[in-house]
Formats: C-alpha cells, structure tokens, sequence
C-alpha cells in the first residue's frame, strides 16, 4: 500500500516536472520563434528593435575591398566576412539577429562586373557577357533593345547571386568629349528615361534590383568628385532631371544612385531638393538612394537628405552618424525613414529571399543577345553608289582596332569578359577572306606595341596604340589582291577622364595619312575603301569623309562585336541606327567647348582627399537647354551628321502626318503611315519633332517628344505608327513660375518630311513644382533669338 502510494507520488513528481520542463523549452523556442525578424514583423517592428548601430551599420556599406593607396579601405572587422561575390562594387552589412542579410551590388551598364577568377576556388571561372555599350543601344531608338539587353544582363545578375546591378547610367551627353559618355544614351533626355526605363524592367523581371545613375548633373569626368555644376532651373527640369523623372515614371528602380558633383553649390548626395522634394515627394519614389562610391563630404547631410545608403562605407561616416544621433543633430525619425526604405527593398531581394542561384549563367544565349543588339544600334552614316552591303569577298584589313577590336569602355562600366570577336574573326566566319600576310604584321605590331607600353592602373584606361604606317608599296599589293579595303579607327574611353580634342576627338596624323594612303591606291584600281568607326562617342568626320566611299559607326559593340559589324557589313542585318548624339563639324562648334569642363578653384579648400578626388572646381551650363541638337537646330549650325540620322540599305516613305484633333484639349494622336519604298527589308526610326510657340518663354526651333522603330517591313510593305501626346509632351519648365506650362499657340508636329499644325487656345499649367536646386544670382545663360 505504502508503495503503492510512494510509487504514485514518485510518478506525480516526474510527471510535474516534466511539465516544468516541457513549458521551459516550449517558452525558449516561444521566445525565439517571436524575436523580432524581417519579412515576419513589419519592417516598422524591425526597425524599433533595432539599436542605433545597427541601423547605422546598415546603412553604411561595409567598404571597398581594392586596395588602393590613399582610399579608405574595409574595417578591420569588415574585412573578416567573406564576400560572396568576389569583384562585385560593394555590399550591406548584414544584421543576422533580426534576419537581415546583406545585399550585393555589381556595376554596369555594359554587364556584370565581378571578377571573373576567384581566390576561392580556381577551378572555375566566372565571366560575364559583355553587351554593347548603352550609346550603341540608345542608337536602336528602340526599347524593345533595351529591354532585351535589360533581360538577359539581369539574369546574369540573378544566377551569380547579386542582388542590385549598378545600372543604368542615364547622365546627359552634354559635351562628346564627355569620359563616360558611352556609358550613357543620349543627349537627349526622352531617349535616356524610355531606354532606361526598358532596360530597368527588362533588368528587374528576374527578380533583382536596379540603380539608376548619377543623379544628376554628371556629364564629365574632370574633378568630379569636387566639381559644382552651375546650372539654370530650366536646363536642369528639361534636360538633366527629365530622363531620370520619366524612367522613375515608367519603371520602379530598386534603387537610385546619387552622383558625385555639386549642384549649384550643393553636393547631389547632400541635397534634400533634389532627393526628397523631387525624387521623393513629387515623382514618388519608393525604393532607396545610395551615394556614389565616397561621394559627399558630409555623411549627417547625407542621412537628412534621404541619402540613405553611402557606398562603399568608410568607419568615420559611421562614427560622424551615432554622434549626430547621441547629439539629436540628426533626428531619429530621419535615421529610422533611412532604414526602412532599405529594408521594404531588402525584403524583395535575391538574398533575403533565399533564392539559389547556379553561378554559370547560360552566356551562349546572351552572347545572342550581344550580338543581335549590337547590329541594332549600329549606325549607317555614309554609302556611296551602294558600297554596301559587301558580297563575300577578300578584304586588306587595315587599322589596329580591326584585330583588336574595342568593345567596351574601361573604369567601373568594364565587363571582364571571356572574349571579344575581332573582326577579323568575324570576317572570317562570315565567308569573306582576309590579307594573312597583313593580319600577321598587325597581330605581330599590337603585341610588341602592348608589350612596351606601361602597366595600367587598375580600372584604368590603357594608354592607346597609336597607328601602323602602312608602306605605299605594301599598299598597291593589298589594292591589286583583295577586293575592298576596310579600315577601322579606334577609340578607348574610360571612367576618370575626359576625352581629348586632338587625336581623340580628331584623327591623328597617320590615321589621316592611313585613310589618305589606302584611298588612293584602292580608288586607282577602282576599289572601295569603307571606314568602321570603333568609338565610344562622336568624333570628327567631315575633314576626311569624303575620302571614302562608306562609314560604318560600329560603336564599342560588345564582346560579339566582330560578328555583328559583320552582319551589318554583309547585309545580313539591314543598319537601323540613327544618331542619338549629334556629330558636330568641328569641336568648336559643340555649344559647351568654351565652359566644359570647367574650371578649377585655386586656393580653394578640397573638400575630398583621396587619390581619385581631384580638385575644387566649377562648370558653367551656360548653354542652358541649348544642348546638341536643341542648339544646332535652333542656331542654324550644320553638324556632320546630325541627331536622328542614319542610312539604311533600303528606302522608306512616309504618309502625311495625321493628327486626331488641330484644336489640342488635353491630348493628340499623331499618325503616319511609313512604307519600305526599296529592294530589301528593314526597320525604320519614326521621329517626331514638336517646334512650340514662342510666347514668354524661348523654345529650341524643336523638339524630340516621341519616337519608335517600325516592325521589320518587307518591300513595299506599309506600316502605321501612332503616338499620343499629352500636355506635359508640349510643355516648357518656366522657373519664374516654377512650373511646366504649354503655352498657347500654334504648334507644328514635324514626323520624316512632313508636318501638320494644332493650336492651344490657352496657356496650360501642366504641373507646378516649387523653386527647387535654383543657380546663384549671374548665371549667364545662352538665349535664342
Ligand atoms: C562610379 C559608379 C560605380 C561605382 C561602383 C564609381 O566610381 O561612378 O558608376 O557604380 O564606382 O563601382
């Protein structure tokens, strides 16, 4: 009995405790399934549980991992966590005890910079495809292009595991001379926001992020990290900003790179007009504003204006941070709206979603995508008694670019590809043939001239191979042997700086005597000479044009640049390209020679120090909206080719412009019909170019305010293409108002050769904004008559 009872009480007891033990454990993993985790509690729990440092580790990056002299480098502790990717431009801390992981960004535009061998494993390689440059895309003016190249880049993106591509640049192309020109579209801003906006679409399908850059007002290279951009209210609305306002618009970017120049006095990054009033509260952004790498000065001016993000992250701006903080200089609120909108992006992003990624793309199908795109962007720009296309023939190669083809540009717009077609590769593999003897001296030539030149530094552009001479004698065998001669001029163009005007901008001098030489012996046996231009921006071609019978602007076309000049050479693609850059005559006539790129400061302060920062400086946009083909058209200055040309191997027609109403309301429809009137199929650009009433304010004699490219149209086939115009497309900026206004009047839509007329019965304010970035008092600004 007493056992019994012992026996009971002994099971009561074991039962009781493990039930105390049973509410301990299940309360622990109670406690740890309710600790506080993103993409479980609201970003807005997440961010009340998290301490001021770690909301200041978020959003300062966690440092540049190159090891340059002079460049503030990674934290000690930083250094310790593995990249994931090695070579990408930077990453975010990660925040493991609330479930934040850490985002990897990788440049752009031309493809995904990583490196292409890693320390880790040797085993493997890791390239990416290099794709045409963005001012070869922009010359398609079609965005179906972009958007093409926007999808496969991102897929690359997504396989080797980044979550945001630093792309696309969409800065204007102010001045050709402009360094990172070929990273941008245009000198026009309704060509940059719709390609942009494709191209982040296309880019963001796969599920990973974009960063549309350098916003804004970053057109040259020359001290751009001190430079202050003076420049009026209206150039900025119509020109600098309006592309990044219609690719926010028509797109939804992860994410926004502010740019590393001042702004009428101050730094983009530091700038709450422009990234909070405009960004945010009038075009609505959503998604997170990073800095430019060791952009601004002032990391707190960077928190309160909504610079959320500083990339790469550099120690003392963490510090500078929590100080403000501890201080109250820098408000709670502000630092805690800084970190939720990186934490609404972070939810979407690869890395926080867990999402496996291979590390070897499918570069077989992109290399496709390279090359189709590249021959659509490729510009026609002179063919004389129709030189081209070329039968299979044999051809006398000349010009170093022609076996050493450039198919990209140098800086953080590289691509560290497998390979790059030359076109003498892609001579070959299209059935023509080529002079071995003189394809051995150029290949024997390049390699002695690379082996002497000095090293480059990293990211840097090498030092440029000036020409061979080419002997007459050796001349006059080519001319007797080979069909056609073909001479491609090439030209480098990097981050860091800017373009030259003699022998970049211009031809040296044996390139000069090259295309002399060659045209004389060819054109004496009857034979024709076609030039390739290998370039990254314009250049001058109205001094020797002339000389040859046909010019073929290949851009810097992408790895798969030997085929695809091909296909456009031999006719197996017909040239749809068209100029979305102007080229003027001379350099003098470009309407920023006198002020780009502007001027430095003696004696003033630096407000950066390290190695890449340069000096205190200043540019002047005098010019004001007059900019390429806006100033060309409106000054009656000819250009060699201007905006919007390029020839095709077929011809087009084009109907009457038909417009839905001469009497505008708040919307037209314009309508033409365009018809191949040729031999062969091909794609045509439709332009429309609006010229307003000049009223109270001054209007370029026109203006791009639509454009498309029709479908692939056969001999004689007919397409109609229609654009509607809303009242933003007619209106001007009008910073005495601060507004966009159309103003009343007639109004002439201009589409191929002809033009209809509409009148506005009154002035439409279209939007009103608030004085916002205004230049100091004395800025000259260019005015049309
Ligand atoms: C460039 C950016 C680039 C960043 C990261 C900077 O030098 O201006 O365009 O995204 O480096 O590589």
């Amino acid at each position: 009995m007493v056992n019994r009872r012992y026996r009971l009480m002994w099971i009561i007891l074991a039962a009781v405790m493990l039930a105390v033990v049973m509410l301990v454990i299940f309360r622990r993993v109670e406690t740890q399934n309710t600790a506080t985790q993103l993409g479980k509690n609201s970003v807005k729990e997440v961010v009340a549980a998290m301490t001021t440092e770690e909301k200041v580790k978020l959003l300062v990056g966690m440092g540049f991992n190159a090891d340059i002299p002079g460049l503030p480098g990674p934290t000690e502790e930083d250094k310790k966590i593995p990249e994931k990717v090695q070579g990408a431009a930077g990453r975010t801390h990660a925040i493991p005890r609330l479930g934040i992981p850490s985002l990897t960004l990788s440049d752009g535009p031309a493809g995904v910079r990583i490196d292409p061998v890693r320390k880790s494993d040797t085993t493997k390689t890791y390239h990416a495809t290099g794709f045409p440059i963005e001012t070869l895309l922009a010359s398609s003016w079609d965005t179906a292009v972009a958007n093409r190249v926007g999808v496969a880049m991102g897929r690359e993106v997504r396989d080797f595991g980044i979550d945001i591509l630093l792309a696309p640049a969409m800065n204007i192309q102010r001045n050709p001379l402009g360094g990172r020109n070929f990273e941008y579209y245009s000198e026009d801003p309704l060509i940059a926001g719709k390609m942009a906006a494709a191209f982040v679409n296309g880019v963001q399908t796969n599920g990973v992020g974009t960063s549309i850059k350098h916003f804004a007002v970053n057109s040259q290279e020359f001290n751009r990290m001190q430079s202050n951009s003076l420049v009026g209210e209206r150039a900025l609305r119509e020109l600098y900003l309006k592309g990044f306002e219609i690719a926010l618009k028509e797109s939804k970017p992860w994410t926004v790179m502010s740019s590393y120049n001042l702004i009428n006095g101050t730094y983009t990054s530091q700038s709450e007009d422009l990234l909070t009033t405009l960004l945010r509260d009038e075009w609505g952004f959503k998604g997170f504003v990073m800095s430019d790498w060791f952009g601004g000065n002032d990391a707190v001016a960077q928190m309160r204006a909504g610079n959320d993000v500083l990339m790469p992250g550099v120690g003392s701006q963490t510090e500078a941070i929590i100080k403000a903080v501890n201080e109250h200089t820098l408000s709670k609120e502000q630092l805690d709206r800084n970190v939720e909108r990186v934490l609404n992006i972070m939810l979407l992003s690869p890395s926080f979603q867990h999402t496996t990624f291979s590390e070897q793309p499918d570069l077989k199908s992109s290399a496709q995508v390279a090359r189709e795109t590249a021959t659509e962007g490729m510009v026609l720009l002179k063919n004389d008694n129709n030189t081209l296309p070329l039968a299979p023939s044999k051809v006398a190669l000349l010009g170093n670019a022609s076996y050493d083809l450039i198919a990209g540009g140098t800086g953080s717009g590289d691509v560290h590809k497998k390979y790059v077609v030359s076109l003498d590769q892609g001579l070959t593999a299209g059935s023509f043939s080529i002079d071995e003897e003189l394809k051995q001296t150029y290949m024997e030539f390049i390699a002695d001239q690379k082996a002497k030149r000095p090293p480059t530094a990293p990211f840097m552009m090498p030092a440029p191979i000036a020409e061979m001479a080419v002997a007459p004698d050796r001349l006059k065998r080519l001319a007797g042997e080979t069909a056609v001669a073909i001479i491609t001029l090439g030209r480098n163009t990097g981050e860091f700086v800017d373009r030259k005007v003699e022998n970049d901008f211009t031809l040296t001098a044996i390139e000069r005597s090259l295309i002399e030489g060659v045209s004389q012996v060819f054109h004496a046996k009857g034979k024709k000479v076609i030039v390739v231009l290998n370039v990254g921006g314009p250049m001058e071609v109205a001094s020797w044009r002339n000389k040859v019978d046909a010019v073929l602007l290949a851009w810097l076309p992408g790895q798969e640049g030997g085929h695809a000049i091909v296909d456009v050479l031999s006719g197996k693609v017909n040239p749809s390209g068209k100029l979305a850059t102007t080229f003027p005559v001379s350099y003098d006539d470009v309407p920023s020679a006198k002020t780009f790129p502007g001027k430095e400061l003696p004696g003033v302060e630096p407000m950066i120090v390290n190695p890449f920062a340069g000096k205190p400086a200043e540019a002047l946009y005098e010019e004001g909206i007059y900019v390429g083909y806006r100033y060309y058209n409106t000054f009656g200055v000819k250009p060699a080719y201007d905006f919007g040309y390029g020839m095709s191997y077929t011809s087009f027609s084009f109907g009457p412009v038909k417009l839905s109403t001469n009497k505008f309301e708040d919307k037209v429809t314009a309508s033409v019909t365009v018809t191949n009137t040729g031999k062969v199929a091909g794609k045509e650009v439709v332009q429309l170019y609006v010229s307003a009433p000049k009223q109270k304010l001054k209007k370029p004699e026109s203006e791009l305010r639509a454009f498309a490219k029709t479908e692939l149209l056969k001999p004689g086939e007919s397409q109609v293409v229609s654009f509607t115009l809303a009242a933003k497309d007619l209106a001007s900026f009008d910073p005495a108002s601060s507004s966009w206004i159309a103003e009343s009047g007639s109004y002439v839509i201009r589409v191929g050769g002809s033009s209809a007329k509409m009148d506005l019965g009154r002035d439409l304010v279209v939007e009103k904004s608030r004085k916002l970035l205004a230049p100091p008092s004395g800025l000259k600004e260019l005015e049309s008559r």
